[in-house]
This record gives structure tokens, C-alpha cells and sequence, in this order.
């Protein structure tokens, strides 16, 4: 089993020591509840550095509703049995109190990108979000970290941060990880009643018709109108968004010149489901 470690002074030796014989070291940044997809970003770490932290910290500063803070799937003992055969070298799982202790007063804030999509429907989850992974970059003290596709906004997010604050961390984004029926795996997915999990394939499959749509030539808003229809007649309650957005700055598009990514956000059954594709 790879060690545990929940104290930050614990942690900052053991990477010193690592550092000291030349070995770089590779974080993968996790709220938990892993999956196939959390996996594929450990493995992609594993290629690049001797050395491999997974953090698990489910972070209250980036949940909006006490709620769905409260339902997050805390899954400790089985993660640890998950990357044990991976060969990861610590979990980084502090205590709360660890990451804010009192008197704790700083936020980060990167405006801009954070704006729209997820930052529109999830007021100051991306504040919350950053400020915690800046202080993973610090605690950690990785030459390396690894995000996923599957929330595209987010890895722009990281990246701008990095660039912004000239952290010395490189940022790699690896593609989503999804199901055999293309739901993208989200450690929500559990939480899904089976006639929901049965319509949630829906959502990329909406999202993959206008993409193709779109590369043939239709008109943007009457895809995206498309999409939003096929989202909600296969029995999702809401679509929060669906657009189509310029990959790294997300500005709006309405022509596919340059890297253009669709991202959309959805309800079913009371739980949020967000996916990503290229187009
Ligand atoms: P969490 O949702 O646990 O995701 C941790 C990492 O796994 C993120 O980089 C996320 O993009 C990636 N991931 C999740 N599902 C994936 C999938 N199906 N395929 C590929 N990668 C996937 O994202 C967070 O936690 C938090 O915001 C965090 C960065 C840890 C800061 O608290």
C-alpha cells in the first residue's frame, strides 16, 4: 500500500529527500472517489517521474452547496487499494484543518476564463478550486502535475495560474476516460439512479451528433438548439449550458477556425454531469 501521509511538514520531508537523490516528482491533484479516469492520469505520471503523489482532499472552498459537499463519495480505504498496484509513492490526504487552518486569508482568482461555463453556474468554484491547487503545487513542492480533459475549463484554468504565477510545474491535460456507452467517468456517476445512469450516455451522444453536424457545415446556434433537445428528450431534467467555445481562451465561436472545443453541463436525477469534446 502506498504510504498515507496527512501532515504537510511529513510530506515536504519525504519529497525533500526524493529531491536530493535527483528524482522528479509527479502530483496527481484528486478529490477522491477514484476511478479509471484518476487512474489513467497516475499512469501518465508514472511515464514521466520517479516519483508519484496522489492528493485526495475533497475541498470545501470549491463546492457551492453545502449538500453536494456533504454527498461527495469519501472512499479512502478502496482509492488506496486502487493505487497500490500503480506504484504511486504517498497519498497526500490532509485533514481540513491541515489545508485552512485559522487565520487562513488568501484566495487566488483568475478571472477571464473562470467567467463563463461552469464559472457562470458555479459562483466561486473556480476560486475555491485554484486556491486549493496552488497550495497543492506548494505543499507538494511536483516538478509535474497532471489534470484531465474531462474538465476541460479547469485544466485552462491550472494552466493560466501556472503561467500567470510563474510556478515551476508542468501541467499535462490527459483525454477523457468514459464508459463503454461514452459516459465520461465522473465520481458522480455512483450517485445516479439506474434510469438515470441508463439516459446519461445521452449527453455525449447529443454532444458527438452536433459536433458532427457542426463539421459539416450547420449553422452553430441551430446544433447547439439540436443538441439541447436531444439532451432533454432522453430524460435529462436541465441543460445548463451547451456551446461551443475557442479550446484555450473559451471565447465563443461560431466557426471552426483554430482549436474549438464543445462543452456542455447538465442535470439528471439531481446530479450535475459536465462533458467536453473537440470539434
Ligand atoms: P476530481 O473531480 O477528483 O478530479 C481529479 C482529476 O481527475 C481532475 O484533473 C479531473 O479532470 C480528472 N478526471 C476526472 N474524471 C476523469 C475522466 N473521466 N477522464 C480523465 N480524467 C478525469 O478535479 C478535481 O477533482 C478537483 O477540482 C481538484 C483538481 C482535485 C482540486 O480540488
Amino acid at each position: 500500500m502506498p504510504q498515507i501521509v496527512r501532515d504537510v511538514s511529513q510530506l515536504r520531508a519525504i519529497v525533500a529527500g526524493w529531491k536530493a537523490g535527483g528524482d522528479a516528482v509527479g502530483v496527481v491533484p484528486t478529490m477522491g472517489a477514484l476511478h479509471e479516469g484518476h487512474l489513467s492520469l497516475v499512469r501518465a505520471a508514472k511515464i514521466d517521474c520517479a516519483r508519484v503523489i496522489v492528493t485526495i482532499f475533497v475541498n470545501p472552498k470549491q463546492f457551492n452547496a453545502a449538500e453536494d459537499l456533504q454527498k461527495y463519495p469519501r472512499t479512502e480505504e478502496a482509492d488506496a487499494a486502487l493505487l497500490a498496484p500503480l506504484g504511486v509513492d504517498v497519498i497526500f490526504a490532509p485533514p481540513a484543518e491541515a489545508v485552512y487552518p485559522p487565520g487562513f486569508a488568501t484566495t487566488i482568482s483568475v478571472t477571464g476564463i473562470s467567467g463563463p461555463l461552469e464559472g457562470a453556474h458555479r459562483p466561486g468554484h473556480f476560486d475555491g478550486m485554484v486556491t486549493v491547487v496552488a497550495k497543492l503545487f506548494g505543499m507538494t513542492a511536483a516538478d509535474r502535475a497532471y489534470f484531465g480533459q474531462k474538465d476541460w475549463q479547469q485544466l485552462q484554468v491550472v494552466q493560466r495560474l501556472v503561467a500567470d504565477l510563474n510556478l515551476a510545474v508542468k501541467i499535462t491535460g490527459c483525454e477523457t476516460i468514459r464508459e463503454a456507452d461514452g459516459l465520461a467517468m465522473s465520481s458522480r456517476n455512483g450517485q445516479l439512479s439506474a434510469k438515470a445512469r441508463a439516459c446519461a450516455p445521452a449527453l455525449h451522444t447529443a454532444m458527438q451528433r452536433a459536433g458532427a453536424a457542426i463539421r459539416g457545415g450547420a449553422p452553430v446556434p441551430i446544433a447547439m438548439r439540436a443538441a439541447r433537445a436531444e439532451v432533454l428528450a432522453a430524460g435529462f431534467d436541465e441543460v445548463e449550458y451547451i456551446e461551443l467555445r475557442s479550446a484555450v481562451m473559451l471565447e465563443r465561436v461560431s466557426r471552426l477556425d483554430g482549436p474549438v472545443r464543445m462543452l456542455a453541463a447538465a442535470m439528471i436525477g439531481g446530479v450535475r454531469l459536465i462533458d467536453n469534446i473537440a470539434v
